[in-house]
């Protein structure tokens, strides 16, 4: 008798992410040695507290919580009147015309980028990604039968649009791109953009039909020493954005996040209603609506960036100190090192032992790195410098 999982969900079996398995793996060590003790880069779970005026607008929904309706059902893309509030946020932060009708309020960006790919992808279909990337993609890509296919990146984690182009076929319905990124940090320039989107329009043409630009951006408002992350709305006709409120206002368990399409998209209607549709049939009907009425009294508001910045800083610090090449991230909250000897599982078993967590760079497709999530104290920071330095020493 065979079990009671699919085919795919038997396969998945061992699969279950590294990510998590670390994060699980650190609440154990905290039991074992006490939580002062362990000191875990695992899971990017940001601890900062939400902006003050979370707890404002929560006495306020408290306040009408037994009225009719308080808690009803609403349109599937979210409550009319935040859509505009949205759309305006929108125009100012991408530098472009967005509407209402642009956007569409999700179950965190995840949940958008779930409805995406229920509504582009047919069995077979490919979505183009560069590696390293966010492990989560490939499960939701093969939630509608598709395929994703990665391409490396340059050394510096930028771009390697050559290769990207090469990787563009009949299937590609979709390329993402996720800036800042998780895990390397990196930011990519407008001008890669700009070629990126010409390349996609030459390889739309020659396909016959259009390939889109999807932008993953939960981490936009996070970009160090005055960086700027550009926009694709205004680049590129075809472009989604995925956005989240889950690392700005440090809310990632309350599921808030959007999705927003260029304005002059052809067939933007019939993308928005295809999009929300897919959203309500996928089970999310629509967006958790504690989470919309928040953001009446937060849109516009973030978590104290200094703070991420003081982080990164000290955490800089920790791994020039042991010996642990890197390249300094410019936005997000993640490092991703070269891991010392070369062997990413070993080494993160290595740190492991001396009761720092990382996650291996297989995790994201590029083994030889390993990444750490820096959204925890500068004390836990410098607190780890010891680990790291052993670790280091048992690869020299
Ligand atoms: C690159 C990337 N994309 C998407 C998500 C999912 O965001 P959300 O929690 O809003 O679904 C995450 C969360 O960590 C992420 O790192």
């Amino acid at each position: 008798m065979s079990g009671v999982l699919s085919k795919q969900f038997e396969g998945y079996a061992g699969k279950s992410s590294m990510v998590r398995k670390m994060f699980e793996a650190g609440i154990k060590l905290k039991q074992q040695y006490g939580a002062d003790k362990v000191c875990d880069f695992s899971i990017g779970n940001p601890d900062l507290p939400p902006p003050a005026e979370v707890k404002t607008a929560m006495l306020e929904i408290a306040e009408h919580a037994l009225e009719p309706f308080a808690f009803g059902y609403m349109p599937n893309a979210g409550f009319p009147w935040l859509r505009e509030m949205m759309a305006a946020e929108l125009t100012k932060e991408q530098g472009t015309t967005v509407t209402a009708d642009d956007v569409m309020f999700s179950g965190g960006a995840a949940g958008a980028m779930n409805a995406l790919f229920r509504c582009i992808l047919d069995p077979g279909d490919e979505i183009l990604v560069s590696k390293p990337y966010f492990v989560e993609y490939g499960f939701y890509v093969e939630n509608f039968g598709g395929n994703l296919k990665t391409v490396a990146t340059k050394p510096d984690f930028n771009l390697d649009l050559a290769a990207l182009e090469q990787a563009i076929g009949a299937k590609t319905r979709a390329v993402m791109v996720n800036s800042p990124n998780n895990p390397t940090g990196q930011i990519y320039p407008k001008e890669d953009l700009e070629k990126l989107a010409a390349i996609l329009r030459k390889k739309s043409a020659e396909f016959g039909r259009p390939i889109i630009l999807i932008s993953d951006e939960p981490y936009r408002f996070l970009a160090f020493d005055g960086a700027v992350v550009p926009s694709v709305l205004p680049l590129y006709e075809y472009s989604v954005v995925l956005g989240s409120f889950a690392k700005n206002l440090s809310l990632p368990g309350e599921r808030i996040g959007y999705l927003v399409a260029t304005h002059n998209m052809p067939e933007k209607e019939k993308f928005m209603s295809s999009v929300i549709m897919a959203s309500r049939i996928i089970g999310h009907v629509n967006a958790p609506i504690v989470g919309q009425k928040l953001l009446k009294h937060v849109l516009g508001k973030q978590v104290d960036l200094a703070v991420y910045a003081e982080r990164r800083n000290a955490m800089a610090k920790v791994l020039t100190d042991a010996g642990i090449e890197f390249t300094m991230p410019k936005g997000a909250f993640y490092f991703f090192p070269l891991a010392p000897g070369g062997d990413d599982a070993a080494f993160c078993d290595e740190l492991t032992k001396n009761l720092v967590l990382g996650v291996q760079g297989s995790a994201f497709g590029m083994p030889g790195y390993f990444r750490l999530a820096f959204c925890h104290s500068v004390d836990v920071i410098r607190r780890s410098a010891d680990g790291f330095k052993k670790a280091r020493a048992a690869f020299k």
